[in-house]
């Protein structure tokens, strides 16, 4: 078996278009993942897309044990993508222990076998959550790194921390975190997209059930920021665009040229969009008519925040291709099919 990537949370929204985009290009796929907050069905839609099925362990990585199992079964792993995390912003605040003992023990764990098993390679799935409110926009990769605003954020920029500490010390560890923005989308087969479960805490999927009629209107969160139109304002990023850079962070570490210690890239568009501009570009992409009223600002978002790409765009190679339009179009292509419309 040569080239097996380990993608931990690889059946959740942005693992599952990795796996995708790293078979295309002749890898080996073994997801682990304990189906917390995704569906095993999710293995169909990337093998549907992709041709091949990857390998699949259900295990819980913030158990030591299961994770030892898991790199003692497949002593061929070159390289991690590190997904597996909780993610609700809302619910950390409620329940910050659950997040801080999954999110850190997971990696810490993942470190422990790479060191054990000699696996020198990981990327690491981080967040421009880290950068808060940021004082110059575009954002870049040396803005300071604020006060986390939920424990979410937290472990974000704890699970940083513990990889530039570790990487300091372990001269064999190669490190890229990558800060994502706003993915959004879904792929264009629509054999694979975003399943929140319940009701959506993100923009785009509660725009999409609300046109198909899963709910009565959209509450945009403020209107009063200081923004052209007064709505808040994010750099929304195809989450295809957003798994291809994976496959190439993933190459970058494999190859010996570049490597360093730790490397960060912010992952987005460069572009600042506000909340009316994605509905807007929603009506525009799909045809419907979006219901939603304005309502108070949600607490803890920031005003605006979007990426600086240059380093990304030089360094690393990479540049999100897909427009607004095409890719919301491609979020309710699969909204309509998950819902049989
Ligand atoms: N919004 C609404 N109505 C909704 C949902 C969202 O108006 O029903 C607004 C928000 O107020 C915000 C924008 O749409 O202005 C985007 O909100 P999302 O919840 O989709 O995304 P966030 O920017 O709040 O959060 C995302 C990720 C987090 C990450 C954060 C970093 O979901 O994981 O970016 O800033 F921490």
């Amino acid at each position: 078996m040569s080239k097996l990537i380990l993608v931990t949370g690889g059946t959740g929204y942005i693992g599952s278009h990795t796996c995708i985009e790293l078979m295309n290009e002749g890898f080996e796929v073994l997801i682990a993942d304990n189906l917390s907050n995704s569906d095993i069905s999710v293995l169909d839609g990337i093998e549907k897309t992709s041709g091949k099925r990857p390998f699949f362990e259900k295990v819980d990585l913030s158990d030591e044990t299961s994770t030892n199992l898991l790199f003692d079964k497949y002593p061929g792993i070159v390289a991690i993508i590190h997904f597996a995390a909780y993610k609700a912003v809302g619910e950390s605040v409620s329940i910050p222990l659950k997040y801080y003992y999954n999110n850190l023990n997971s990696l810490i764990h993942l470190l422990n076998n790479m060191e054990r098993k000699k696996v020198a390679n990981i990327v690491f799935s981080s967040s421009c959550t880290v950068y808060g409110e940021p004082d110059e926009l575009p954002v870049t990769e040396k803005a300071p790194i604020k006060p986390a605003s939920s424990p979410y954020g937290n472990t974000k920029q704890i699970c940083e921390e513990i990889l530039r500490d570790t990487g300091a010390v372990n001269e064999n560890l190669n490190i890229i975190s990558l800060r994502y923005f706003n993915p959004v989308g879904a792929h264009p087969s629509a054999n694979i997209g975003e399943l929140p479960l319940g009701v959506p805490n993100n923009l785009v999927p509660f725009i999409t059930q609300t046109a198909i009629g899963l709910r009565d209107e959209l509450k945009v969160f403020g209107s009063d920021y200081n923004t052209p139109d007064g709505t808040a304002i994010r750099d929304y990023i195809n989450v295809v665009d957003l798994a291809k850079a994976h496959v190439i962070a993933i190459k970058r570490l494999l190859g010996k040229a570049g490597k360093k210690k730790l490397e960060v890239f912010n992952l987005g568009t460069g572009r600042g969009v506000s909340v009316l501009e994605v509905i807007n570009a929603f009506e525009k992409a799909s045809g419907v008519k979006l219901k939603y009223k304005i309502v108070d600002r949600r607490e803890g978002d920031v005003e605006k925040v979007f990426a600086d790409t240059r380093f990304a765009n030089t360094e690393l190679g990479w540049k999100a291709e897909k427009n607004l339009e095409e890719t919301l179009a491609s979020a309710w292509k699969w909204e309509k099919k998950i819902r049989n419309k």
